[in-house]
């Protein structure tokens, strides 16, 4: 028996709905395979803490999140608290502190779902973004000065090192060379932004040196949104900047047919410290409460918390699962489905308790 310490910290608005949508399915597969076991604790950090507290969560939030084998997070996000407090209180610093400098945002049209874009079905879009985590635009270097005159000024720095871009590269180029296309997009925006940028450009290049059997390609990030829309078939991976790989996987995601369905995961590659896994959407105020939450985000995103851990088998499960249902017509309503939380589910549950296979 393998057993896995998780940390859940389902937070705001959809993110305690999903969680437990996702613990449930994840309790199911630990049943019915009878080898692995999963034993959560659940903090219940976020904004309602925040207003308790005046803080995100506790000033030895990461001590007592090191010693769990993942952290499994919901969302952050409450309409009456500003964004950027809620996202540097509680995500940014997990992130950060724990050096989880890459983040892994997956992308396929799920058999069931319809994407948006005219005549792309299922494996006409798989892709696989890869978004620089700890850096570049969301580094928090910046200031404000004159603050409240007419003559303020805020400024915000986007930062690049060496280390910083030549780790995430050396990543990318290693999930390219273990998918089957062995196929690269770098993006970049090095024709206005003429330092970090292209040193980011060298970087990918001199990186390239050491994956001879992997193609790849770089690409203006104004010009990609373009491609990504017109030209699915023609991406794999992609690898981006911190802000260019936040904007274009929501954007992956609205191709895929939902945010909801879109996962992501907050890697550290060294496994000094526990990744995070997450969907990507956030606490989604307008559906809170009404119990119709896509939880397919969440548990794709167990399915990487898995696969992760070393358990590729049971996230195998998991997808296959989540793929029957969808096909199935069990669907919420941003699919455009009428089926709720629960069951969706339940339904997944149901197909991994009856599955006759474990692989
Ligand atoms: N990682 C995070 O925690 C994260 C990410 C993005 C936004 N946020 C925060 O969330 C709050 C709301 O932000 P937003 O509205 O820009 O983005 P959002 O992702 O919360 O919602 C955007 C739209 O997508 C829909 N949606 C999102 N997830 C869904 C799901 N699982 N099922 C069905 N529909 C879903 C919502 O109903 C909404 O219409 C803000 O406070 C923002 O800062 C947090």
């Amino acid at each position: 028996m393998r057993e896995y310490k998780i940390a859940a910290i389902p937070a705001d608005g959809i993110g305690p709905e999903v969680i437990e949508a996702g613990r449930a399915v994840l309790s199911a597969l630990s049943e019915r395979r009878g080898d692995l076991r999963f034993t959560f604790t659940q903090f219940d950090w976020g904004s309602d803490w925040y207003k308790k507290h005046g803080k995100m969560m506790p000033d030895d939030g990461l001590d007592q999140l090191r010693d769990f084998d993942a952290i499994y997070f919901g969302a952050v996000g409450a309409p009456d608290v500003p964004d950027h407090i809620t996202l540097w209180g509680l995500r940014l610093p997990i992130c950060q502190g724990f050096d989880q400098y890459a983040n892994v945002r997956p992308t396929r049209i799920i058999p069931g779902i319809t994407s948006p874009l005219r005549g792309v079905g299922v494996g006409d879009l798989d892709w696989v973004i890869v978004r620089e985590n700890s850096e570049g635009e969301y580094s928090g270097h910046g200031g404000r000065a004159h603050r409240g005159l007419p003559e303020e000024v805020g400024t915000e720095t986007a930062i690049f090192t060496r280390v910083g871009v030549t780790r995430i590269m050396r990543y990318a180029f290693k999930m390219a060379q273990s998918r089957p296309r062995k196929l690269l997009t770098v993006v970049t925006k090095s024709n206005a932004q003429r330092h970090g940028m292209v040193m980011w450009d060298e970087i990918a290049a001199e990186v390239s040196q050491e994956f001879p059997d992997v193609t790849w390609d770089k690409m203006l990030v104004d010009a990609m949104t373009v491609r990504m829309v017109k030209n699915p078939k023609s991406l794999d991976t992609i690898v981006a900047t911190n802000l260019h790989a936040d904007i274009l996987s929501d954007l992956a995601g609205a191709l895929s047919g939902s945010l909801g369905v879109a996962p992501t995961g907050n890697i550290d590659p060294e496994r000094r410290f526990p990744s995070m896994f997450e969907p990507i959407h956030g606490s989604a105020f307008d559906i809170t409460g009404k119990g119709i939450a896509n939880p397919v985000a969440t548990f794709w995103t167990a399915a990487q918390m898995l696969e992760h851990l070393g358990e590729a088998s049971a996230a195998a499960s998991l997808m296959r699962a989540v793929d029957r249902v969808c096909e199935e017509g069990i669907l919420t309503p941003d699919v455009g489905g009428k089926a709720t939380t629960r069951e969706v589910t339940d339904a997944v549950v149901s197909a991994i308790s009856g599955s006759n296979s474990l692989d």
